[in-house]
């Protein structure tokens, strides 16, 4: 176990959104003069890995900061990683550098549907998934995920008979799910494609925690491209490294046909000059042997953080927590009579800021997700006001 997680960093200068109490305040109402606990945004607690730092520093010092271009090294950066990690071979020609993931899926979404026309989603889902549909005046069509033993599993009668019905051209996947932490398995890929391929839809494929797979392979799409004529993946070393702030991610396309589509919406909406800093950064996550053991040890640390929250809370009948299969993100169903706005006040009295099933998309009944990329000492505390919080709840019933 990498004790170097243990470590505290002081946050509470460095302006960003998970941290900053000028933030926070304008969207929570806890009493920010006592300790509190943000286990909301997907963000780790931890510093990123020592060289994507010191590329970042270089980079700074060179005190110019034009515009870019998409360098060769990133998108070898990127071939070089794809090989090492997931045994895929990839073109660096039909890799594109954007500026984001979930701004990724606006132009997927404008750029292959029109507007009325409408665009499948998996539910519940993380939310920018919904509102990249609705806010491109769209039509979102959920297929509802099936909860059962502790998992998510897919209903695929409803899933082609909602593709048939509403005329899909356009499937926007969570691969691992968020919030669920689902990681899908061969059969269920391959019955996905089938129907896909059936009915002429294109696969967007979100796989932003598909490095953060814990215990078992990740299962991304790109394993099966010989089966699928038209798909996106989209991945980033963001969720992986800590670098949200950083806002670059890319895409890795099925055939030049649809690079040249998405890479010609890119252009209408003028987004280009891929973020100064994210280019030495992804080079170094993506090319250095450190920052290669240091995901191997972060993922044992997770995953040893998980094991502990499940051993503490498992006396409590009035929770079941989904087995997480990927990144960092814990999804607990709350049975409780209570409506969700009184569960949520019993966690804000307790300074403790949450996820809950109103942030993300169609959630149907009361969960709560929580972001267990924090170091053990303040797991443990975490975990003390959430018996308490749980046990209040109870009592409530
Ligand atoms: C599934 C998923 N996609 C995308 C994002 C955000 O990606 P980006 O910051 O690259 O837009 C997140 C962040 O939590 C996520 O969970």
């Amino acid at each position: 176990m990498n004790k170097s997680f243990n470590k505290k960093i002081d946050r509470s200068k460095s302006n960003e959104r998970k941290w900053s109490i000028e933030y926070l305040e304008e969207n929570y109402k806890i009493d920010f003069s006592k300790k509190f606990y943000n286990l909301s945004i997907a963000d780790l607690d931890f510093q990123t890995p020592k060289p994507i730092v010191k590329s970042i520093i270089s980079r700074a010092k060179k005190k110019t900061y034009s515009y870019t271009y998409t360098e060769k090294k990133s998108l070898q950066a990127i071939q070089i990683w794809y090989k090492k990690m997931h045994e895929i071979n990839l073109k660096t020609d039909l890799i594109k550098l954007v500026h984001g993931t979930v701004n990724a899926m606006f132009e997927v979404v404008k750029c292959f549907t029109k507007e009325k026309e409408s665009v499948l989603i998996q539910s519940p889902i993380y939310q920018p998934f919904e509102r990249s549909i609705i806010k491109t005046k769209r039509n979102v069509i959920y297929n509802n995920l099936i909860y059962r033993d502790d998992n998510y599993y897919i209903d695929f009668v409803d899933f082609e008979n909602k593709i048939v019905k509403n005329k899909i051209k356009l499937f926007l996947w969570c691969n691992p799910h968020n919030p669920g932490g689902r990681v899908w398995e061969q059969e269920e890929i391959l019955k996905i494609i089938e129907i896909c391929n059936k009915n002429k839809v294109l696969i967007f494929s979100d796989e932003v925690h598909g490095d953060l797979v814990l215990n078992q392979k990740h299962n991304s799409l790109l394993n099966y491209s010989n089966l699928i004529k038209d798909f996106i993946v989209c991945n980033s070393p963001n969720k992986t490294f800590n670098l949200g702030g950083l806002k670059g991610s890319y895409m890795i396309c099925s055939n030049k046909n649809i690079f040249e589509q998405i890479s010609n919406q890119y252009e209408i909406d003028s987004l280009t000059s891929p973020n100064i800093f994210f280019q030495p950064a992804l080079i170094s996550a993506y090319t250095n042997n450190y920052s290669y053991n240091w995901l191997k040890k972060l993922k044992e640390y997770i995953y040893s953080n998980y094991t502990f929250l499940k051993q503490q809370l498992s006396n409590f009948q009035n929770l079941e927590i989904m087995q997480m299969q990927a990144s960092y993100l814990v999804w607990i169903k709350f049975k409780s009579k209570l409506s969700l706005k009184d569960i949520k006040q019993q966690f804000i009295d307790n300074n403790l800021i949450l996820s809950f099933s109103d942030d993300f998309a169609d959630c149907k009944d009361n969960w709560i997700r929580l972001n267990i990329g924090i170091n053990k000492k303040t797991l443990k505390q975490v975990v003390n006001k959430l018996k308490l919080v749980v046990f209040n709840i109870k009592g409530e019933k």
